[in-house]
């Protein structure tokens, strides 16, 4: 397994629609293996593969501590219920977080690495990351969904708009 570079916002692989994974093989296993490694390298609970400049719909993630890590393959969201707004961040933009209307409950219909069919329902953060990562492979970003400003945190750890930036305001 290896590290892959992580791609950030303003480069245009994100923005591209992935392709149908067709081949269930060793390379595709690889692929997830890598992003598997780099997600918890970068610290993230979500990885896509446009993330790391592969055009396939494909992410992985890591939610519940049970669970583990999970290869999710050609997702399709086949039913949803109810929505939440939570603060959400990427490892594609660094360091950003905005809060974004997602669905509170959710069914994934989903292939994993031996191309079995699966379904999965999810609530609460697990459907927040389902939807982020459902959505990279479409070329959306949370950005795109965001309700009001792009915060980031300040030396206290605490979320606040770039108009009341620290730097600014010492500067
Ligand atoms: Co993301």
């Amino acid at each position: 397994m290896a590290l892959r570079k992580v791609f950030h916002e303003g480069d245009e692989v994100l923005r591209k629609k992935s392709r149908k994974v067709e081949r269930f093989d060793e390379r595709l296993a690889e692929l997830a293996g890598d992003m598997i490694e780099t997600m918890h390298h970068e610290n993230g609970v979500g990885l896509a593969a446009p993330q790391v400049g592969i055009l396939k719909r494909l992410f992985v993630m890591n939610i519940e501590e049970e669970e583990g890590d999970v290869v999710v393959i050609n997702p399709e969201i086949i039913a949803q219920d109810g929505t939440q707004k939570e603060i959400e961040g990427c490892l594609s933009l660094p360091g950003l977080y905005a809060y974004v209307n997602r669905p509170e409950k959710l069914v994934l219909k989903y292939q994993n690495l031996a191309g079995e069919e699966k379904t999965l329902e999810a609530e609460g953060l697990k459907a927040i990351c389902i939807c982020h990562e459902t959505d990279h492979l479409d070329g959306i970003l949370f950005c795109d969904k965001a309700e009001g400003e792009l915060m980031h945190l300040n030396e206290d750890g605490e979320l606040v708009a770039p108009n009341k930036r620290l730097d600014e305001e010492e500067g």
